[in-house]
């Protein structure tokens, strides 16, 4: 990527934030968003990548207060800790806990599916969720830039690995589900088959978005292969809007004043 396409590529993904959190504000002038009202599912095992902070917790905490076994797959044993002390006592479900998993890592993801096949439990919800955003360039411990090491193929490894569980667990109606949280900069995202880990110009804007993007190709191809097999899996791709989470500490700095600025108002909150 040249230098000029690197500055584009940050242009669109700036670009593409921008017209999210207006219409995220246009949306809550017209009344906002009701949150569903699911029903109690003490019978479902669900596993959220990156479940440790930000929107993945939120989640980790939503599925937990429904009444489901929360696995929480994250890299960070000391924070995890905590975590998972705050959500059991959030949600008063003792059924939450957290298993290894650095994403970054294919050797970690194969341990964590190991230790949780051992377990002998169903999988019925698998959340991949964790991310980094415009890192500086950098690789996972296989050797991949870490955007498309960690935020895709790490995802794609552990979806594949887990997808006989959750073919196992999931029923006609009530289907097992993958739920991928991708992001609106997919659409001015572009593969560069040439150059997937940007070595020759790095932009970590394009990164991010080319990760993004590849998230959900992969999604959208899982679907069909499953619905082409009638498999009681289905795999969904979802973006959650723009978040005031920590996933901002890489981007330029203008964008983190506005967020520490007006992140409150604008942004979503958790
Ligand atoms: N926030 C937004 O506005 C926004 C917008 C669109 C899409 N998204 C997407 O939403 C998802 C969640 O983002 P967020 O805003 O909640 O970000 P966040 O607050 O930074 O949380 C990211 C999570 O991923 C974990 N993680 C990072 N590296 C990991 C690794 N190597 N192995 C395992 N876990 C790792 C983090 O662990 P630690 O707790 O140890 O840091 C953290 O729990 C991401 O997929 C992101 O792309 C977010």
């Amino acid at each position: 990527m040249s230098p000029l396409s690197a500055a584009r590529a940050a242009l669109r993904v700036y670009a593409a934030g921008a017209a999210v959190v207006l219409a995220q504000l246009l949306r809550r002038c017209l009344g906002g968003f009701a949150e569903p009202v699911f029903p109690p599912q003490p019978d479902r095992v669900a596993i959220v990548t990156g479940g440790t902070d930000g929107i993945g917790y939120a989640t980790a905490r939503q599925l937990a207060r429904l009444g489901m076994h929360v696995i929480i797959a994250g890299n960070n044993d000391s924070k995890a800790q905590d975590v998972v002390r705050r959500l059991k006592e959030e949600t008063s479900n003792d059924k939450v806990e957290f298993l290894y998993c650095d994403l970054a890592s294919l050797t970690s993801i194969r341990q964590f599916v190991q230790k949780f096949k051992k377990k002998k439990i169903p999988l019925h919800v698998l959340v991949n969720n964790a991310a980094v955003m415009m890192v500086p360039q950098r690789k996972t411990r296989d050797g991949f830039e870490e955007h498309f090491g960690l935020n895709y193929l790490g995802h794609f490894v552990l979806t594949n690995l887990l997808l006989d569980s959750l073919k196992a667990a999931g029923r006609p109606g009530r289907t097992a589900r993958v739920v991928t949280v991708s992001s609106a900069t997919h659409y001015v995202g572009e593969l560069r088959l040439r150059d997937l880990h940007g070595s020759r110009c790095y932009s970590p804007h394009g990164a991010y978005a080319q990760s993004k993007l590849a998230l959900v190709l992969f999604t959208y191809h899982l679907q069909r292969l499953l619905a082409a097999q009638g498999s009681p899996v289905t795999a969904n791709v979802a973006d959650p809007g723009v978040v005031d989470t920590d996933l901002y500490r890489h981007v330029f700095w203008g964008t983190r004043l506005i967020q520490k600025m007006l992140g409150w108002w604008a942004f979503k909150s958790l």
